[in-house]
């Protein structure tokens, strides 16, 4: 039988805290390369990072090992409101969210444009008012060196388990429809296909699952 990592024998999941926010920016980066939210930059994915675990919307789970707490192996992040969580960087995290986000306009000015229908949409498309509203699973990302050893299962797992806690009847997470690696374990993990869609002129797919129903 194959043995696993070291590492991994001693694995914790712990909440997601804002002091992970570099680590997370730099695996979400090479997780999802060319992706919209890679594209703004380590500097305002670090930020928005540190804003979600602070946000009374937002929860995420991080995978260490206990000996380096601040190491992340992997994390997952999940809301319950992306308009709250960008109405949180463009409010009372602005000074820190701004500065690094008008560097990498100036750097990448057609960025600015896929931003705004980005930051306009949940306000435009909002959700209606419900009991126990639906949450997202915003980014799952574990180290390449450890990815398929188990370390994604513990944290969706985990994950849907506080979607329980809170009264979260779906969760729901878009995948590109090319990454079949990522809808063969959401599938494994209770996630059904919802609908396809088109996002920034690529082709998504929204999964969800009914972690109240389990
Ligand atoms: C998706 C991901 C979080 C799973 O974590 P993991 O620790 O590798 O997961 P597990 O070991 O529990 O399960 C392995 C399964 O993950 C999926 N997977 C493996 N490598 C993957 C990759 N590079 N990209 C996406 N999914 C992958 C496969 O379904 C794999 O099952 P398989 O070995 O039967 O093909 C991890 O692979 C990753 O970080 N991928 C890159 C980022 C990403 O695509 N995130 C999802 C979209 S937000």
């Amino acid at each position: 039988m194959e043995k696993r990592p070291a590492q991994l024998e001693r694995i914790t999941l712990i909440p997601l805290e804002p002091h992970h926010a570099t680590h997370a920016a730099r695996l979400h980066i090479l997780g999802q390369p060319g992706t919209f939210l890679t594209g703004l930059g380590a500097d305002v994915l670090t930020v928005l990072y540190q804003t979600l675990p602070l946000s009374q919307a937002g929860f995420g789970f991080a995978a260490v090992d206990p000996s380096q707490p601040h190491a992340l192996l992997g994390f997952v992040s999940a809301t319950t409101s992306v308009a709250a969580l960008f109405l949180e960087l463009g409010t009372r995290r602005l000074p820190a969210f701004l500065p690094p986000l008008l560097r990498r306009f100036a750097r990448h000015p057609a960025l600015a444009a896929r931003a705004a229908q980005t930051l306009a949409y949940p306000f435009l498309h909002p959700a209606p008012a419900q009991a126990f509203p639906p949450a997202e699973l915003l980014s799952i990302m574990v180290e390449p060196a450890l990815r398929s050893a188990g370390i994604g299962a513990l944290l969706v797992v985990a994950l849907q388990a506080e979607c329980r806690r809170r009264g979260i009847s779906a969760l729901d997470v878009t995948v590109d429809t090319a990454n079949d690696a990522a809808q063969r374990f959401y599938t494994r993990y209770g996630f059904a296909y919802a609908q396809t869609f088109s996002l920034y002129g690529r082709s998504m797919r929204l999964y969800r699952a009914k972690p109240t129903a389990a």
